[in-house]
């Protein structure tokens, strides 16, 4: 029987987990290709530290150079991170005739569109299908099944660490920090899990979502990126107690007048399912023209969900091999001659609805100052809630819901109603998405 070799960059949650899966399922993965696929070797910087897979037949190495060199690997599987060493081995790995396979959105969201051309350069396969969401398969639904469609929205819970720590944060009233390490020891965060609570890591993801949606080039120094450190379990309750509930959204939207790519924390209602996606689990929103929307499910990080998108990489550059692989499906679904630019809006003119809570003094008339200037600049207002004072506590929480208005309205008004004396706190500002 035909054999595969691959060898595997990082032994780590995902390497160990790619090299795991291959081992244990290598029985049915042959009744579906009709080859061995077999890990020959892989580096780790460690050779002394355990590994969750079985190493006895690997040739470990300390040095991930040489494992791209070697002619019994086939197809290279980079599971290092980060965009500068990882960059360098997977363009060498192409240079040197190697598929490669990776689940590393920073790498492809930085410097994909040149590792697409080298790739092609090459006559090599570049997959990608783990570097976002996990084990759903949203690359291919994206690329292939949706591929009859012009792209109108994607809206996703795109990063499984910050949606673990908001649901226990909600469910259980945990500490921010604490479920973060919990995070970390569950090998969901990555190295630099500010990159998880900042949005970097969803921005990455939605940069790629966006290329393929849309035959956009990468974008990620155009994206407005939010992360959910400053959320408060405050605005968490209150936004409850109004019907809706606050998700990190990665959302990249077409409109008459550019393309909205913006990733944030988002208030929406609760009886939508993507404001039941729960835990580490991750849900992107597609709505194509033609199919109307579709929803994608599953876990968005962890050790063998995120091989298991690894390996249907592998199986599909397996069954390519005999083909022209850089061309089967190109890396965004689009023909590299049909990527091309198109608007992107600026932070001013994203449209959407708002929450504002302002913290206010308790003393009568303040009420009727907010609510004149959103009267004055023409932004309706679609709920309002006002606490109790606390005991001891002289300011009160007002909490607003706007209709649809523009970012640039929103901005005028609070830095007019920011300045008030009676206003004694920044004002907190989150987005609301419907999602009708
Ligand atoms: P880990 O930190 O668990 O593993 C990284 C591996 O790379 C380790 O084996 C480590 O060696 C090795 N390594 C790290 N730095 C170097 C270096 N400078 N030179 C050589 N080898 C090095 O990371 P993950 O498995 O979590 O992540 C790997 C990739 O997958 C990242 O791009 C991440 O964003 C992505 N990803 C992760 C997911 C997850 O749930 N964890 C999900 C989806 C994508 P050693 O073990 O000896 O330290
Ligand atoms: N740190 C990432 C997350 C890993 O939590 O979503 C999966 O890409």
């Amino acid at each position: 029987m035909k054999r595969i070799n691959i060898g595997i960059l990082g032994l780590g949650t995902v390497g160990a987990g790619s090299a795991k899966v291959l081992q244990d399922n290598q029985a049915e993965i042959q009744r579906r290709l009709g080859c061995e696929v077999v890990v020959t070797a892989a580096s780790v910087r460690d050779l002394n530290a355990d590994r969750d897979c079985d190493c006895s037949s690997i040739d470990m190495l300390t040095d991930p150079f040489a494992v791209i060199e070697r002619d019994d690997v086939d197809i290279v599987v980079e599971l290092i991170g980060g965009d500068s060493l990882a960059k360098e081995l997977v363009m060498q790995a192409m240079s040197n005739g190697k598929h490669v396979v990776t689940a590393n959105k920073a790498l492809v969201a930085m410097h994909g569109d040149e590792l697409f051309a080298h790739a092609q350069a090459h006559q090599v396969a570049f997959c990608f299908e783990a570097a976002v969401a996990g084990g759903i398969s949203i690359i291919k639904a994206l690329r292939e099944g949706l591929a009859g469609n012009q792209i109108e929205l994607i809206a996703g819970i795109i990063n499984g660490t910050g949606n673990f720590i908001l649901t226990e944060m909600r469910d259980k009233g945990r500490d921010f920090d604490d479920v973060l390490k919990e995070a970390q020891t569950l090998g969901y965060a990555e190295a630099d899990p500010t990159f998880d609570v900042e949005g970097i890591d969803a921005a990455h993801k939605l940069t790629i979502l966006a290329a393929l949606g849309f035959g956009i080039p990468m974008a990620f120094d155009k994206l407005i990126i939010e992360g959910i450190s400053d959320l408060e379990l405050k605005d968490v309750d209150f936004a409850g107690e109004l019907g809706y509930r606050i998700k990190h959204l990665g959302i990249a939207k077409a409109t008459d007048a550019g393309l909205e790519l913006r990733v944030h924390p988002t208030l929406i209602p609760s009886k939508r399912l993507i404001a039941n996606v729960d835990g580490v689990m991750n849900a992107v929103l597609v709505k194509g023209n033609a199919v109307g929307n579709t929803l994608h499910y599953g876990a968005g990080a962890g050790a063998l969900p995120t091989a298991s998108a690894v390996v249907a990489d592998i199986c599909d550059v397996v069954r390519a091999m005999s083909l022209d692989v850089s061309q089967r499906v190109p890396y965004t679904g689009f023909q590299a001659s049909q990527v091309v630019e198109r608007a992107i809006k600026l932070p001013e003119q994203i449209e959407c609805a708002f929450y504002l809570r302002f913290e206010v003094a308790d003393v009568p008339g303040v009420m009727s100052k907010l609510s004149a200037e959103f009267a004055q600049r023409e932004i309706s207002i679609e709920a309002i809630k006002q606490t109790e004072p606390e005991p001891g506590q002289e300011s009160v929480s007002v909490i607003f819901i706007t209709q649809i208005t523009t970012e640039a309205s929103v901005n005028e008004v609070l830095s007019t109603l920011g300045a008030l004396p009676e206003v004694s706190a920044p004002v907190v500002k989150l987005r609301v998405e419907h999602f009708h």
